[in-house]
C-alpha cells in the first residue's frame, strides 16, 4: 500500500464534512476522497442491517478509487458497520464512535456521560459499549435527537423552535446529572454553541471531529501510511445524489466553499 494514496471518508450526506474539515486542518498533506451517500440519507432512522449494507457499499467505492484507509464519518454507520468494513477490506478503518468515547471517558469527573445521537446510534448502544471498555462503571445515558438533523440541513440552527427542541432533548440528560455530553452525530457540531449555552458552562461538550482526525493520524503513522509532510493534499467530493443543495448545505458543514461535486451511482 502506497502512503501517497488518498484517505477515503464517507457519510450518509453532508454531516461528515465536519470531519473532512478537521482532517484537512490536521493533515494538509493528505489527499482525501469524500463520499456523501445523499441518495440514501438519512441513515439515522433506518435499521442496522440496511445501514450496514449501505456503509459497505460506500467503503467499497472508496477502496476501488484507491483509498489507503477508510474513515466512517457518520455515527450511525460507525455504530453498526465498523467491524464488517474492517473484515471486508484489508486496510485501516477509523469510525467516529471510539475517538469520541475516548475523549468523553477522559473528560468526565462524575462518571456520568450523555450521548446525543440519531435513533440508530442510540439504539445500537455503541457508545455505551465503547465507554464501558475504556472506563468500566461509567453511567452512559443516550438521547435520540432525530429532529436536529433536518433542522441543521434547513439552516434553522438559530430558529427559536430549535432552541425549544434542544432544551427538550437536553432535559433528561441534565436531570440525570451528566457532566459530559457527546455530540454523537456529525450534524450536531452546528448546535454546539446553543447546547453549551443551554446546558451551562460546567458541562463539557465533546465534538468528535477533532478526536477522529487525531485517531486517523495515529492509525496512518502506525501503518506507515503518512504522505510526506511537504506534499499538498487534494480533495475530491462524490455524492450519490447531487445538485446545488449538497454544495449549499455542505459549505456550512465544511466551513468553506465545496469544490466540484462528482456524481456516482453505487
Ligand atoms: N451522519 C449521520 C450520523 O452521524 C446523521 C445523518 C443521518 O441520519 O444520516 O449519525
Amino acid at each position: 500500500m502506497q502512503a501517497t494514496l488518498p484517505i477515503g471518508v464517507f457519510d450518509s450526506g453532508v454531516g461528515g464534512l465536519t470531519v473532512l474539515h478537521a482532517l484537512t486542518d490536521l493533515l494538509p498533506s493528505e489527499s482525501i476522497l469524500y463520499l456523501g451517500d445523499t441518495a440514501r440519507v438519512p441513515y439515522g432512522t433506518k435499521s442496522a442491517a440496511v445501514v450496514e449494507a449501505y456503509a459497505i457499499r460506500c467503503a467499497g467505492f472508496l477502496v476501488k478509487q484507491g483509498a489507503k484507509a477508510i474513515v466512517i464519518a457518520c455515527n450511525t454507520a460507525s455504530a453498526v458497520a465498523v467491524e464488517s468494513i474492517r473484515n471486508e477490506f484489508n486496510i485501516p478503518v477509523v469510525g467516529v464512535i471510539e475517538p469520541g468515547a475516548e475523549v468523553a471517558s477522559k473528560l468526565t469527573q462524575n462518571g456520568r456521560i450523555g450521548i446525543m445521537g440519531t435513533q440508530g446510534t442510540i439504539q445500537s448502544g455503541a457508545y455505551q459499549t465503547a465507554i464501558e471498555k475504556l472506563r468500566p462503571g461509567t453511567t452512559v445515558i443516550g438521547q435520540a435527537c432525530p429532529l436536529l438533523v433536518p433542522l441543521a440541513e434547513e439552516d434553522l440552527v438559530e430558529h427559536p423552535a430549535t432552541r425549544l427542541l434542544a432544551q427538550d432533548y437536553l432535559k433528561p440528560l441534565l436531570e440525570q446529572n451528566v457532566d459530559t455530553l457527546v455530540l454523537g452525530c456529525t450534524h450536531y457540531p452546528l448546535f454546539k454553541e446553543l447546547l453549551q449555552e443551554l446546558a451551562g458552562d460546567e458541562i463539557k461538550i465533546v465534538d468528535s471531529a477533532i478526536a477522529v482526525a487525531d485517531a486517523v493520524k495515529k492509525e496512518l503513522e502506525t501503518n506507515q501510511l503518512r504522505t510526506p509532510e511537504q506534499a499538498i493534499g487534494s480533495r475530491r467530493i462524490f455524492a450519490t445524489d447531487w445538485g446545488q443543495r449538497f454544495e449549499q448545505v455542505g459549505s456550512r458543514f465544511l466551513g468553506n466553499h465545496i469544490p466540484e461535486v462528482e456524481h456516482v451511482d453505487l
